[in-house]
């Protein structure tokens, strides 16, 4: 080994000892006659000095040393004077008195220093990704992703489940975004599709006998790319044989418990609370409600809709609701130029037409729409959203989609702002029950919410023929702050009833057998009952991280255009790899590259 210690273990125990450090300059500081440079590596920072009065040679070199250069200092480990210890470093109480100096690799001038005061622009950071992984706060991510990804595995292989690793170069089949394709060059036209998710392969492997399967399973899909997705993620993919969803609940319970525990050393309380995808629609307005907060929505439609206003009148008359929320104390909070401004156009990019709200004062309503509700609608309101003085009361009339994301995204809104939670806490919960099909208006059909192949909840089976926006699936989301952290289901494990939802889905028998055929053949040699889910571990690397970004915790991310800036890829190839594949690009067609950009950081639901 080049060193005998990293730069984050040297402690005052080693006073006195003669030990070698490698690492890169970081701060440099020369201070007459004196040359101090903090050394640094993914341990840590060790202050090295250079002292003219010991050597004079070796300190004229630390002059030449620049931010990046790579070296290797020998000397003594000394105590720092009174008075100059450093309580922010691990290593702060000591120093490196430096004998011998060898400068490893010079580096060119960097474009941005690791850990200099101020962050970089991100598209710099990605282009120079191996400046921006030095930084101690990237590195500490990647540790903790190393740090879960062990726990993951480790619980599982407790629980007797296997590993198994499943094909890349797959078939392309309709799973709900769009496929990443490879061209076969063997088979002229034909291409293989990158997985947007082991689904098929896992079921397989419950038809085979494997009913404990779990893996750590890359995942393409080339959707539109948002803070908390990326063309390229990495799924905790689970699949389990002869078991109800309660069966995996349980096992799931245990393996976010794990992660807590490991990360955090805190014991999370089981089991996780289970609502359902109607009471959390109706709560908070969205399937992916941050729980760590209440802030609840209140529909008050039966109370307002003889009102005098016409606003809200008109929403329920056409079918919608007046629902809104109770903000306690937060009358004089904000301007109005911010609710007529700021919140309203947020509600606005929902669709919702406006935002209408009253202070509680005196135990009445005031605002400029206050007069249109009497004595008694204006009690009634305030008894239904336990109103107090004080309180700001926020309203959308709307039909119920559009107050549901409105209202969600305001709700998200004032929570972060008002700091209603603690943003280090971690509150995850199941929201089960979810509509098996959601009704396309564009394609005039019914779509999968989550995928064709999840089972029905057995009391509604009735609406297979009459209703079948009634039917509940046999599926289920783990929430957590705000995101959707996992979600799976149990499985149809009947090749007919797998035939009667693709009827539903339009997608007929050809096309179902040409699809997927080697599914609904497995189905019929014994599947099985089974059922699975999977964890977006990125998200969860993210949970743990605080950050809300996730290309904060994957170490070579794409931009929202999705772009390798590092790379450059995608890249065009040379022709004599088109023509081995059989691909001929359409000059016209084909765009050149707009310049990348990563994406202007936002967080979820608004
Ligand atoms: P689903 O498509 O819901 O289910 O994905 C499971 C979980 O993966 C995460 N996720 C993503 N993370 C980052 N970037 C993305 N583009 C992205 N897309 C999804 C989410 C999500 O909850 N085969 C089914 C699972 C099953 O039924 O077992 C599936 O893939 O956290
Ligand atoms: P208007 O009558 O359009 O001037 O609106 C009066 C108040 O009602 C304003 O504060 C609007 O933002 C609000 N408002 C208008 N439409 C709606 C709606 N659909 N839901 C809630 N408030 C609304």
């Amino acid at each position: 080994m080049l060193r005998t210690q990293t730069c984050g273990d040297l402690r005052k125990s080693h006073l006195g000892e003669a030990v070698t450090l490698c690492g890169w300059v970081d701060k440099y500081r020369d201070h007459a006659g004196i040359v101090f440079i903090d050394l640094r590596d993914r341990y840590g920072k060790t202050q090295v000095k250079f002292d003219l009065a010991e050597n004079s040679d070796i300190q004229k070199s630390a002059r030449g040393l620049r931010h990046e250069d790579v070296i290797q200092v020998t000397g003594k480990v000394c105590a720092r004077p009174d008075g100059q210890a450093n309580p922010k470093l691990a290593t702060g109480e000591i120093e490196v008195l430096v004998r011998d100096m060898v400068v490893l690799n010079k580096s060119a001038t960097p474009p941005f220093e690791p850990d200099g005061q101020t962050l970089p622009n991100e598209e710099l950071r990605l282009t120079h990704r191996y400046l921006d992984l030095r930084r101690p706060a990237l590195q500490k991510h990647m540790l903790l992703r190393h740090q879960l990804a062990k726990a993951v595995r480790d619980y599982f292989d407790r629980l007797d489940f296997l590993e198994i690793e499943t094909p890349m170069l797959g078939r392309s089949t309709p799973e709900g975004a769009r496929d990443y394709l490879v061209p076969s060059r063997v088979h002229e036209g034909a291409f293989y599709a990158l997985p947007q998710s082991p689904q098929l392969y896992k079921q397989i492997l419950m038809v085979a006998g494997y009913d404990r399967y779990y893996q750590i399973a890359r995942c393409f899909r080339d959707e539109d790319l948002r803070a908390d997705r990326q063309p390229e993620f990495t799924q905790i993919d689970v699949e389990m044989a002869f078991v109800e969803r309660d069966d995996i609940f349980r096992i799931i319970d245990g393996l976010v418990a794990e992660m807590v525990r490991t990360v955090r050393n805190e014991e999370l309380p089981l089991p996780l609370p289970r609502y359902t995808y109607q009471e959390v629609m109706e709560t908070y307005g969205t399937d992916k409600p941050d729980l760590r907060f209440g802030l609840p929505i209140v529909d008050v439609s039966e109370i307002v809709r003889d009102s005098g206003f016409g606003v809200f009148k008109q929403a329920v008359e056409q079918g919608g609701r007046v629902r809104g929320l109770c903000v306690k104390g937060a009358a004089e909070k904000f301007s109005r130029r911010i609710l007529d401004n700021d919140l309203k156009n947020l509600v606005g990019e929902y669709g919702a037409k406006g935002l209408a709200y009253f202070k509680v004062a005196g135990g009445k309503l005031e605002s400029s729409i206050a007069k249109f509700l009497n004595d008694e609608q204006q009690q009634a309101v305030i008894a239904k959203m336990q109103g107090e003085d004080g309180d700001l009361l926020l309203y959308v009339a709307d039909a119920w989609k559009v107050s549901c994301a409105a209202l969600a995204a305001l709700r998200n809104r004032l929570g972060r702002e008002l700091e209603l939670y603690d943003p280090a806490s971690i509150n995850a919960a199941w929201v089960v029950d979810f509509p098996l099909l959601t009704w396309n208006p564009e394609e005039n059909r019914w779509d999968a919410e989550h995928h064709p192949f999840c089972s029905i909840v057995d009391e509604d089976v009735q609406h297979l023929a009459g209703d079948p926006g009634k039917i509940r699936a046999q599926s289920y989301d783990l929430v957590c702050n705000g995101y959707e952290a996992a979600s799976g289901s149990i499985r149809i494990h009947d090749s007919a009833i797998q035939q009667q939802i693709f009827d539903l889905l339009n997608i007929s028998p050809e096309t179902a057998q040409a699809k997927f055929g080697f599914l609904l053949d497995a189905l019929k040699y014994g599947a099985p009952p089974h059922g699975g889910i999977a964890l977006g571990f990125d998200r969860w690397v993210m949970l743990f991280a605080g950050c809300d970004n996730i290309r904060d915790v994957i170490a070579f991310p794409k931009t929202q255009r999705a772009g390798d800036l590092m790379t450059g890829a995608p890249s065009q190839v040379d022709s004599r790899q088109l023509r081995e594949l059989h691909i001929k690009i359409d000059a016209a067609a084909a765009q050149p590259g707009k310049p990348e950009s990563a994406e202007t950081v936002k967080t979820p639901n608004g």
